[in-house]
């Protein structure tokens, strides 16, 4: 079978066999490996300007970012007006005062244009949502050449807890076809304009969206609450992904949120855990810094070719975790051609040893070994590899067969 198809199929048996519909599900061409790209969120939230995304989509091309792969550029929450014109159309505010020459100057780098918009009547900073518009902001945006929306339930959320409680594992039943139904709307909508728009479902990993999002068009989905710049918050995310991988394929991915990477608030070893893991976990990878004032380290963060090209591996396999002891965890994901990559995490206050037995990820003992971080091959002892790893740190490994 397809690997697509094979993914759904594990997508399907998995998801509560009477909410079931017959949908187009999500295009697989459109993020055949996690989309890559830049997010105005995490460092500029409410204050995002028409010239910041401008400058965003500048660095990007200027620091290399765009040749390793970052290609979308996504204005998140608040580029909306307060109201709608008078046949209803969605409008853009004063910060943003024309989104069509936006699209065109970001195309014009060879990028793509991101936008955000809630299901419910408000986004989550009180912006005008797309409930009861979906058709007509859908044309909207791809009257504008939108190529990505950020589909955020913010206020949809009170309307499904009004109808079906909280989201508590008993009331799951009752408001799956409510927030399914949802994102169905706007899928449809999307589907409608004929612009190929990749559909960025937010609603938190809610009643088990990854069971269904494939279904509605979601091209990713978040699992989680926000992130932040925290190695607290970061690594809470990161580590609790254990599990999601068979619901991740081309064209469909878990999202544990957008990159913290060069915002300052965690360490280098810090900022590489956060790389190495959304990497194996094949999340999207969307840096939420200012990208106009970014260090050399940051950058080389984020543009590391061959962590990058563990994360958009072809083979499309998220990653998972093989093995955890106290603050110790090693996770793998098979990579294409028989490879895989190994991460090695310490999660403690203190520098610690690791031992790595390639038999714990089905390696053979002769298997090749490359350091990513370090940039060098190394060597196993004995079918045993002794990583030094520091407080809160990583060693990734390519293993070859
Ligand atoms: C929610 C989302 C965030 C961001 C904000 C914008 O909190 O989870 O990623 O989009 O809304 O208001």
């Amino acid at each position: 079978m397809h690997l697509k198809a094979v993914a759904l199929a594990a997508c399907l048996a998995a998801a509560p066999a009477l909410l079931l519909a017959q949908t187009a599900p999500a295009d697989s061409t459109l993020a055949a490996t996690p989309p890559m790209g830049w997010n105005s969120w995490n460092h500029f939230a409410a204050k995002v300007t028409d010239a910041d995304v401008r400058a965003a989509a500048d660095a990007l091309v200027s620091t290399g970012m765009r040749d390793a792969g970052y290609i979308y550029v996504n204005i998140d929450d608040t580029w909306e007006a307060k109201t709608r014109d008078a046949q209803g159309n969605i409008r853009t505010n004063e910060k943003f005062p024309d989104m069509k020459a936006l699209a065109d100057y970001v195309h014009s780098k060879g990028l793509k244009l991101g936008i955000y918009s809630s299901p419910g009547p408000y986004t989550c900073a009180h912006y005008l949502g797309s409930y009861k518009h979906e058709k007509q902001d859908a044309a909207t945006y791809a009257a504008w050449g939108i190529d990505y929306l950020k589909y955020d339930m913010c206020s949809y959320g009170n309307i499904i807890e009004k109808k079906a409680g909280k989201h508590t594992p008993e009331n799951a039943a009752k408001r799956y076809p409510l927030d399914r139904e949802a994102y169905e709307k706007m899928h449809q909508a999307i589907l409608a304009t004929g612009r190929p728009i990749v559909f960025s479902m937010c609603q938190y990993g809610w009643d088990d969206v990854w069971k269904w999002g494939p279904e509605v068009g979601g091209n990713l989905w978040r699992t989680t609450g926000d992130i932040d710049d925290t190695y607290k918050r970061m690594s809470e995310i990161g580590f609790s992904q254990a599990g999601l991988s068979k619901f991740a394929g081309p064209g469909h991915w878990n999202d544990p949120d957008m990159l913290e990477v060069g915002n300052g608030g965690m360490t280098t070893d810090e900022y590489k855990t956060h790389m190495s893991l959304w990497a194996i976990l094949a999340a999207p990878l969307l840096a939420g810094n200012d990208l106009s004032k970014m260090s050399p380290v940051d950058l080389g963060i984020l543009t590391n070719k061959d962590v990058i090209a563990i994360d958009q591996d072809p083979l499309g396999k998220q990653g998972d975790r093989v093995w955890a002891e106290g603050f110790s965890e090693i996770w793998s994901k098979p990579l294409s051609g028989g490879a895989q990559a190994v991460a090695i995490f310490n999660r403690s206050d203190t520098g610690k040893q690791i031992s790595l037995k390639l038999s714990q990820v089905g390696a053979s003992d002769s298997a090749s070994l490359h350091d990513v971080w370090g940039a060098a091959d190394v060597t196993a002892t004995g079918g045993t590899y002794l990583a030094d790893v520091p407080s809160h740190g990583v060693v990734l490994l390519r293993v070859g067969q």
